[in-house]
């Protein structure tokens, strides 16, 4: 049975960490689910980590449904978060037929970013009984520049109003992205529901982080990141020892084929020599 928000909520009373990872594919999920990751998010970080878009802004609904789905069809015990692309919910009419769809697709939750502004989007969204997690900090989608949020008091405040804000409207957890460590255990201390922190230090509920980022796979390596695979020399070492044996013919071998019986085989081969063609095959 998959994950719920009581049993997320149970983590953060037992301080128990909350571990997330993004994927966007079945394997992926697959893998996730089976080593026991909490929660599978399916974020709009589709969009530079796996469809090579140049901007977050340029992932569709479309697209989330697809990655959601088919993440979704990986997950038996992870809580799957769908997450809501640019624009799709920008009033709460729309937010509600969108995040509907990602349910539908599979998601459990729905993610969106913003603070005190989101407040009638998930006021929608409880309504109709689903369940919304906020993301607060940097928010990629609306951000003129990647960067740190909250480290000035006034900035700080704002954000803690803002987590406030969302909480009382019914989020029942929210990611907090690249502010200060002293400032996410503000938050965690403060708010009942869970903090899910990304470059936000080691005082948060859980954390979360990009699959291609933890993997290896992703080209950069912010500071926010740890490296906890080398999945771009694993992969690339594979692709390079199958091509050489393709091409010196090891690769594959008759074992590699389903068998035939000898008398068949023997049979087909003679009736074959014996077909006449008018132009000979070299
Ligand atoms: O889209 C995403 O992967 C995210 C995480 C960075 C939290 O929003």
């Amino acid at each position: 049975m998959s994950k719920s928000v009581k049993d997320l909520m149970a983590m953060k009373a037992a301080r128990t960490p909350i571990t997330v990872v993004t994927a966007y594919d079945f394997p992926t999920a697959r893998i996730l689910d089976e080593c026991g990751v909490d929660v599978i998010l399916v974020g709009d970080s589709v969009g530079d980590t796996v469809l090579g878009y140049k901007s977050i802004r340029d992932v569709t609904m479309a697209d989330m449904l697809h990655h959601t789905a088919a993440a979704a069809r990986g997950s038996k015990n992870a809580f799957v978060i769908g997450d809501m692309p640019y624009r799709s919910y920008s009033t709460p009419a729309r937010a509600l037929a969108n995040a509907r769809k990602l349910i539908a697709c599979g998601a459990v939750a729905v993610k969106m970013e913003g603070g005190v502004k989101l407040v009638p989007v998930i006021r929608t969204l409880r309504k109709h009984r689903i369940a919304v997690c906020g993301h607060l900090g940097y928010l990629p989608q609306s951000a003129a520049k990647p960067g740190a949020v909250g480290k000035t008091l006034p900035e700080a405040k704002r954000l803690v109003e803002d987590a406030l804000a969302i909480e009382e409207a019914g989020a029942f957890m929210t990611v907090i992205e690249l502010i200060p460590a002293r400032l996410a255990r503000a938050l965690t201390r403060l708010l009942r529901i869970p903090t899910i922190g990304i470059g936000a230090g080691p005082h948060c509920d859980g954390q979360v982080q990009v699959f291609h980022d933890m993997a290896g796979l992703s080209p950069v390596v912010y500071r926010h990141v740890k490296v906890f695979a080398h999945g771009k020399e694993t992969l690339a070492a594979g692709a390079a020892k199958y091509a050489k044996e393709v091409r010196e013919k090891k690769f594959p071998t008759e074992r590699n084929a389903p068998s035939m019986d000898e008398e068949v085989a023997a049979e087909l081969e003679r009736w074959v020599s014996g077909l006449e063609r008018s132009t000979p095959v070299t």
